[in-house]
């Protein structure tokens, strides 16, 4: 099947490669000129482990290629799919869908014979019917279904989630676009994914439904480790404590300094507008932004309130920068979020992240200084946090942190290291949700 894939960013470049590996011959297609030149000379523009490798294989089988005009590919498409971004609007939180809008006027002028538009971006209920509209009006003879098919995958492990997805959800009522989704996704049936129908609308409600969940979900667990904290707990024995109830479930019972990235900040505010609009307010979610953004900027705090010193002429060493491992995406990291209030405070920051330094310079304060490797980062600093659980920072040697941090105090905002391990050491241990930092679940 012939695959065109408007956007080649997390999602379109993890899903296009996918298909191609599936056997479908995917173009994918991306409006920055660099992208495209950098993945037509093997280089891949962002961090996702194991992709390099699935890209190259694909190239060299002839099923992938890359493009900075969409029309030969969308004339030979069966299936066009527009995975460009969707952000929040400035000023009022709404998903900015000029990218998709303009997208979709492209297709229509192009597309030939039966095709079935695709939007894998994250798009508000209702959009599939705008986008029929807004093609109509380009491209009144046109032969075009549009489908809703929403992307679940994660960063960092964005191939396997696409390859063993827990769910693939499609809306269309459309029976020819029913029939050529079927057959797009047919190679996924032998890793038994159920693949779900629905009409449009519902398939669009779901993936903000879900992403609204999950952050509820996280700041949820969060708020038990502020009430950890202020009655004695820990947050960590909670989560277990809760996670077990198979109602409850464990994932995404992580404490920490807040959710960011790519999806959760922008998908909840979306959410919020889309149902104040319909007059039908969703105040759980109203909360968890609210909560969620008073806990990003607490965390520069609680790192302030670490110190042994005066935030100005004090160095603070931050590793790990990225919303989350395995990727170099700063899209809202809370990294941001307590760099800046340390940075405001008049403390020099030292900062390394194994991928994302790269992106953090663009939106870091330029006075933070970015160090080859943890112990490097750590090098004279009066204390250090913990924002990202990269696997790297997870077995450092303690004995030798010690030795290179001016003072031995550690601010552990993932929770990664058993407060005893460092607290048996001499450091000064401030952890989440840790009311009694050493207690028999350690
Ligand atoms: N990143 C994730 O983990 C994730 C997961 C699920 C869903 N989503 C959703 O998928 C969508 C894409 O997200 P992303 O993180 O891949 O975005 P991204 O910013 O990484 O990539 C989007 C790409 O689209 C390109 N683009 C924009 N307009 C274009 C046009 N008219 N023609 C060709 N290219 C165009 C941009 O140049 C950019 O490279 C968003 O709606 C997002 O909410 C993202």
């Amino acid at each position: 099947m012939r695959v065109a894939m408007i956007g080649t960013g997390y999602v379109g470049l993890v899903s296009g490669t996918c298909f191609s590996d599936f056997g479908h011959h995917v173009t994918c297609i991306d409006k920055d000129v660099g992208k495209i030149e950098r993945l037509n000379r093997g280089e891949i523009p962002i961090y996702e482990p194991g992709l390099d490798d699935l890209v190259r294989r694909n190239v060299e089988a002839g099923r992938l290629d890359f493009a900075t005009d969409l029309t030969q590919a969308v004339k030979e498409a069966e299936v066009v799919f527009i995975a460009v971004g969707t952000p929040s609007r400035r000023g009022d939180g709404h998903a900015d869908l000029s990218y998709v809008h303009a997208a979709a006027r492209e297709i229509a002028q192009v597309a030939e014979g039966f095709t079935v538009v695709v939007t894998k971006s994250t798009v508000p209920v209702g959009t599939g019917t705008d986008l029929e509209h807004i093609i109509r009006e380009a491209a009144p003879e046109a032969d075009i279904a549009v489908v809703s098919n929403p992307e679940f995958l994660r960063e960092g492990a964005a191939i396997e989630d696409f390859k063993r997805p827990d769910r693939v959800v499609i809306g269309t009522t459309d029976p020819r676009a029913r029939e050529v989704m079927a057959a797009l996704y047919r190679p996924l049936s032998l890793n038994a994914a159920p693949i779900l129908f629905t009409e449009r609308n519902t398939s669009e409600l779901i993936k903000y439904a879900s992403n609204a969940f999950l952050a509820m979900k996280i700041t949820f667990i969060n708020e038990m480790a502020d009430l950890c904290e202020k009655v004695g707990g820990n947050v960590q024995e909670v989560a277990r404590g809760i996670g077990l109830d198979g109602r409850i479930g464990s994932k995404f019972l992580h404490a920490g300094p807040g959710y960011g990235g790519s999806c959760f900040p922008k998908d909840t505010l979306a959410l919020m507008r889309t149902a104040q609009e319909a007059g039908s307010p969703v105040r759980l979610i109203e909360t968890v932004t609210t909560v969620n953004e008073t806990r990003k900027a607490a965390m520069g705090r609680k790192v302030l309130e670490a110190l042994d010193v005066p935030p100005r002429g004090a160095t603070v060493a931050v590793l790990g920068l990225t919303f989350k491992p395995n990727t170099d995406d700063m899209r809202d990291s809370p990294a941001i979020n307590i760099v800046q209030s340390l940075v405001d405070r008049g403390v020099t920051v030292r900062a390394y992240d194994p991928e994302g330094m790269h992106e953090a310079r663009k939106v870091l304060p330029p006075s933070v200084i970015y160090t080859s490797g943890a112990y490097e980062c750590a090098e004279g600093a009066d204390c250090l946090v913990i924002v990202t659980e990269w696997d790297a920072f997870r077995a450092l040697d303690l004995d030798r942190l010690k030795s290179v941090l001016k003072s031995p105090t550690v601010v552990d905002l993932r929770n990664i290291y058993p407060p005893v391990d460092l607290i048996s050491r001499g450091f000064k241990y401030t952890g989440i949700g840790r009311g009694h930092p050493s207690s028999p679940g350690e």
